[in-house]
């Protein structure tokens, strides 16, 4: 069997692939642009293209099974950066690709979307089943590219998952994302500058995260589902840290509304569990970074790399 992963060498996509190639039997093709590197390191099963998901019309798809689609403009600032490119990546080359993966037979389509594509609610439960109100580009266009991937599910399993933010080590890191940023800062600068404070923020362990691509390919699980274990406000996840790397909290106003707190019960009813916690997370990229493994490097910070490099 082989499955396609776009934006294989990004910060989920570089640990999912290194899963794929350790924990199944299956033939592993990346295609990405590698605008952060490729830390992926070459195996007998591994073909890596680097290419842009715009131009997919010219792949044939008809070699695998499933497609896992990651690659895409990845935060809501990095978006705003340019919002016609951004919808062109996540939108316009999502439909592209669907199409082609419908029609070259393809059997299963997984797609990321966000969390926050519910935008800011009051509800105690966010389930699958509220309307959607993104409030950023960002997520308007997951919110666009769920519903054209979902108009293809009568042609093959389609598996929509709403990651919360994902926190933890991965060769291509990413330190925009809440928790591995403030891990960081208290890492570094013995401090940590936490915006606001009071906004909750759900969130989901790399390897959790992993593990549920796995088990939606293993299930051939179709749906929509929120994946979210720990809806923490931005100051707990701060306190959680500084509990393992002792650190001070500042706090400074925020003009960043998004609040949210998302029920992953729909997941829980197909019977997978997570297995880690934000606790672990801190723990594992403090131990990296005393190893040497984690460093801070320009390329981990998303948008002024894109932003420094025109790429998007
Ligand atoms: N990390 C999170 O907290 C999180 C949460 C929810 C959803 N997601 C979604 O999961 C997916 C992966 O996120 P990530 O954290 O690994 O981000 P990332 O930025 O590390 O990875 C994205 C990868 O896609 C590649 N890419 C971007 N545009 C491309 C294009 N036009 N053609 C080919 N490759 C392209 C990049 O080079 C990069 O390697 C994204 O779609 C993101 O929106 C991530």
């Amino acid at each position: 069997m082989a499955i396609l992963v776009t934006g294989g060498c990004g910060y989920v996509g570089t640990r999912l692939t290194e899963a794929l190639l350790a924990r199944t039997d299956q033939a592993v093709t990346v295609l990405d642009t590698t605008w952060f590197g490729n830390y992926l390191q070459p195996h007998p099963r591994l073909t890596v293209h680097v290419a842009d998901v715009r131009a997919i019309d010219r792949c044939e798809l008809s070699a695998f099974d499933t497609v896992v689609h990651l690659a895409g403009i990845a935060n809501d600032p990095a978006a705003d950066l340019n919002p016609y490119a951004s919808w062109e990546v996540n939108v316009l080359a999502t439909m592209r690709l669907v199409d082609r993966a419908a029609r070259d037979g393809v059997r299963q389509f997984i797609f990321p979307s966000s969390g926050a594509v519910y935008g800011v609610r009051s509800e105690p439960r966010v389930t699958e089943d509220l309307d959607l109100m993104p409030i950023s580009d960002y997520n308007k266009t997951k919110m666009v590219a769920e519903r054209v991937i979902l108009s293809y599910s009568d042609r093959m399993v389609t598996t929509i998952v709403r990651p919360a933010t994902v926190c933890g080590y991965s060769p291509r890191m990413r330190l925009d994302l809440t928790v591995n940023l403030l891990t960081m800062q208290a890492l570094t600068k013995g401090a940590m500058t936490v915006f606001g404070g009071r906004q909750v923020r759900p969130n989901i362990h790399i390897d959790d995260l992993i593990d549920l691509y796995l088990f939606a390919q293993a299930r051939r699980l179709a749906g929509i589902y929120n994946a979210a274990f720990e809806n923490l406000t931005v100051f707990d996840i701060a306190q959680l840290v500084a509990d393992q790397v002792p650190a001070r909290i500042d706090t400074q106003p925020s003009n960043d509304p998004r609040s949210y707190r998302l029920c992953s019960d729909r997941l829980a009813a197909t019977g997978f569990m997570p297995k880690r916690n934000v606790s672990m997370a801190v723990g594992e990229l403090a131990a990296a970074y005393r190893d040497g493994r984690l460093t801070d490097q320009p390329a981990w910070h998303t948008v002024s790399w894109m932003k420094e490099h025109n790429l998007g």
